[in-house]
């Protein structure tokens, strides 16, 4: 495993459409292990394939079910994921920060819940609704796939700010 590089915003390919993965090889199991390390040296909560240039629709999300506790929610690793499904109208705010925007926040309307379905790490099809701030991990973690990053989301220019200047620990994805 190797903890890779994570670029940053301003970098073009973070704004790439990402390429389907056709089946699981070796070479993508190497590629989500090099992702859980990188994921878990950087602190995130998730992590795409996209952030760390190389440009295929895979992600991560390993939301802590306690905060005080990384590693302790259960790790999601999805290929060619996509939303299927969403709660409409029923829309939830809060703050979201990025591996790729290092140390800012700002605030992003997400759906409060959807219908996430992809492949597993073995190719096997996958589905699941999930809620919350794991609803809000995958989305954010989707939008990576497309080249769309949360600063293109904020409910508004000013509701974004220095790390710093919020209080309490922020969740990165
Ligand atoms: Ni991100």
């Amino acid at each position: 495993m190797t903890v890779r590089e994570v670029i940053t915003v301003g970098d073009e390919r973070l704004r790439e459409q990402a390429r389907s993965i056709e089946k699981p090889t070796p070479e993508i199991a190497r590629l989500i292990e090099d992702m859980i390390e990188t994921m878990h040296v950087e602190g995130g909560v998730g992590l795409a394939a996209s952030q760390i240039a190389e440009l295929v629709r895979l992600i991560l999300v390993a939301v802590p079910e306690d905060e005080e506790l990384p590693g302790s929610g259960e790790l999601y690793v999805v290929l060619n994921p996509e939303i299927t499904k969403t709660s409409g109208d029923e829309i939830t705010v809060g703050v979201e920060g990025c591996l790729s925007i290092p140390g800012y926040v700002g605030e992003v309307e997400r759906h409060a819940w959807v219908v996430v379905q992809g492949l597993d790490r073995r190719g096997k099809r996958w589905r699941k609704k999930v809620q919350g701030f794991l609803a809000r991990a995958f989305q954010h973690e989707i939008d990576h796939t497309n080249g769309i990053l949360y600063i293109d989301r904020l409910i508004s220019p000013d509701r974004f700010w220095k790390e710093e200047e919020l209080e309490g620990e922020e969740l990165l994805v």
